[in-house]
């Protein structure tokens, strides 16, 4: 664990504008821990989450972007108009987009440019299907999507998620041995990419009852959290115990 630890909320397609008590909330008990924390808000409330935690340490970023700066892309959102919005961070990749919006690793690595071009710093979603971690190919299947994503990818800020697809949602995790494996192999591919060191965290079912055994796993500097995000306590409770574990 890094002695800063990175807990990233994903709230998905949750959230009106009365959420802002959860991130006003959230923003004051944070104010000043040692910990960064960022949540990830639907695109529609980034401005007003921002102002409502602006001048805090709980930041604000975005849970997609278009590859280009602008143009003729009805419904979509540019890095450069999130950036504008308030967002300092973007996820990336995530399983949910990969999958319903059919994202390939080679449209991912144009976001990740993206991104960078508006500065706002990448949060790269990897992780195996339940199938691919049965049939022993969760290594391989990580190892692809990194390079598929990175490896046209100036070094630069960035966050790597492993997010077991299987885990998502289903109140399932890897055991910390598997998470560590994991994280290992992610570092090795990165080193090998060109991507000197970079935060890697978990994501996938992280509640607090499970933190402090998935934040003693060697390798994990972070978590990126969905359900649990969406509350004050459970949040809260997550970042203690990444800061209890950097001690
Ligand atoms: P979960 O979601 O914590 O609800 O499993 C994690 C994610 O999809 O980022």
């Amino acid at each position: 664990m890094t002695s800063r630890p990175l807990i990233i909320g994903n709230w998905k397609m949750h959230g009106l504008r009365q959420s802002r008590t959860v991130i006003a909330e959230m923003g004051a008990a944070l104010d000043g821990a040692p910990v960064r924390p960022i949540i990830c808000p639907p695109a529609t409330l980034i401005a007003a989450f921002a102002s409502a935690v602006a001048g805090g340490s709980l930041q604000i970023g975005a849970q997609d972007c278009h590859a280009a700066a602008q143009g003729a892309h009805t419904g979509d959102l540019s890095a450069e108009m999130l950036a504008d919005a308030g967002a300092v961070a973007v996820i990336l990749g995530h399983s949910e987009r990969r999958l319903d919006h059919n994202e390939t690793d080679a449209v991912i690595s144009e976001k990740l440019k993206a991104a960078r071009r508006a500065g706002l710093e990448p949060i790269l979603c990897v992780g195996e299907t339940a199938a691919a971690r049965e049939n022993g190919g969760a290594e391989t299947t990580v190892r692809s999507q990194l390079k598929g994503a990175l490896a046209s990818l100036a070094a630069g800020p960035l966050v790597v998620a492993y997010e077991p697809v299987w885990a998502i949602g289903s109140g399932m995790t890897p055991t910390p041995q598997e998470i560590a494996a994991m994280h290992a192999v992610i570092a090795a591919e990165l080193a090998e990419l060109g991507h000197g060191p970079t935060a890697i965290i978990y994501g996938g079912s992280v509640k607090p009852d499970n933190a402090t055994e998935i934040f003693a796993a060697d390798g994990v500097d972070g978590a990126l959290v969905g359900g649990a995000s969406l509350a004050a306590d459970p949040f809260l409770a997550i970042t203690r115990a990444a800061i209890a574990a950097a001690r």
